[in-house]
C-alpha cells in the first residue's frame, strides 16, 4: 500500500530513498529542478549521467523512461531521472506523462527504494498546465504496482500545492 504526501518547497532539501528530477533527455542538467538537483548534488550526479550517455543512453533518454545515478550530496541514496514531455495543445501526451510516473517508480522498485519524491514533472519549463499534471501524477500513483511505501509530492509553489491537494482530497 503506498500513501501518498504533499510537501510544499525545494525538492533538493527533502530527505529520501530516491528523488525523482524532471530531466530532458541530453540528461546533461537543465534549469528547474534539473538545475537544483545538480546544482546541490554536485558533480557526481552528473559524471554519472555522462556515463549513462557514453553507455546505454548514446541517443539520450526518450521522454516517458527513467534511469538511476547515486545522489552525490543530497540527503537521498538514488536520483531517478525522468523526461517529462512537453506540452503540446493539439496533442494528447498524458501516456508520456503517465508513463514516467510509472517507469520512476519501477526503476524505485528495482533498487528498493521505499521512499520516492517526485516533482510536477512537465509542469514547468514543459509548460504543462499544473490541474491536469497533477491529475495524471496522482492517478498513475495509485494504479502502480509498487512496493514504495511513500510518494511524496513536493511542490514549489501555492499552486502546484493546491492543484495536488485537490487530487488526494
Ligand atoms: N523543488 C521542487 N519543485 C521545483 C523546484 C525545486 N527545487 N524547481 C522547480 N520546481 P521543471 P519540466 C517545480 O521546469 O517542466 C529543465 O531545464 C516547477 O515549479 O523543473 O519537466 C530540464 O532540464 C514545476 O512545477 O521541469 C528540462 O529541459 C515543476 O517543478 C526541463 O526543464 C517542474 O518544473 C523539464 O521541464
Amino acid at each position: 500500500m503506498t500513501t501518498i504526501t504533499l510537501v510544499q518547497g525545494d525538492i533538493t532539501r527533502q530527505s529520501a530513498d530516491a528523488i525523482v528530477n524532471a530531466a530532458n533527455s541530453s540528461l546533461l542538467g537543465g534549469g528547474g529542478v534539473d538545475g537544483a538537483i545538480h546544482r546541490r548534488g554536485g558533480p557526481a550526479i552528473l559524471a554519472e549521467c555522462r556515463a549513462l550517455r557514453a553507455s546505454q543512453y548514446g541517443k539520450g533518454l526518450p521522454t516517458g523512461q527513467a534511469v538511476a545515478t547515486t545522489a552525490g550530496e543530497l540527503d537521498a541514496h538514488w536520483v531517478i531521472h525522468t523526461v517529462g514531455p512537453r506540452y503540446l495543445s493539439g496533442e494528447d501526451r498524458s501516456d508520456l506523462l503517465a508513463s514516467c510516473y510509472r517507469e520512476a517508480l519501477r526503476v524505485a522498485d528495482e533498487l528498493g527504494a521505499r521512499t520516492v519524491a517526485f516533482p510536477a514533472v512537465s509542469a514547468g519549463i514543459y509548460g504543462w498546465p499544473i490541474e491536469d499534471a497533477a491529475r495524471i501524477a496522482v492517478e498513475t500513483v495509485r494504479a502502480a504496482r509498487t512496493a514504495v511505501e511513500e510518494v511524496r509530492f513536493v511542490l514549489f509553489d501555492d499552486r502546484a500545492y493546491e492543484a495536488f491537494a485537490a487530487q488526494v482530497g
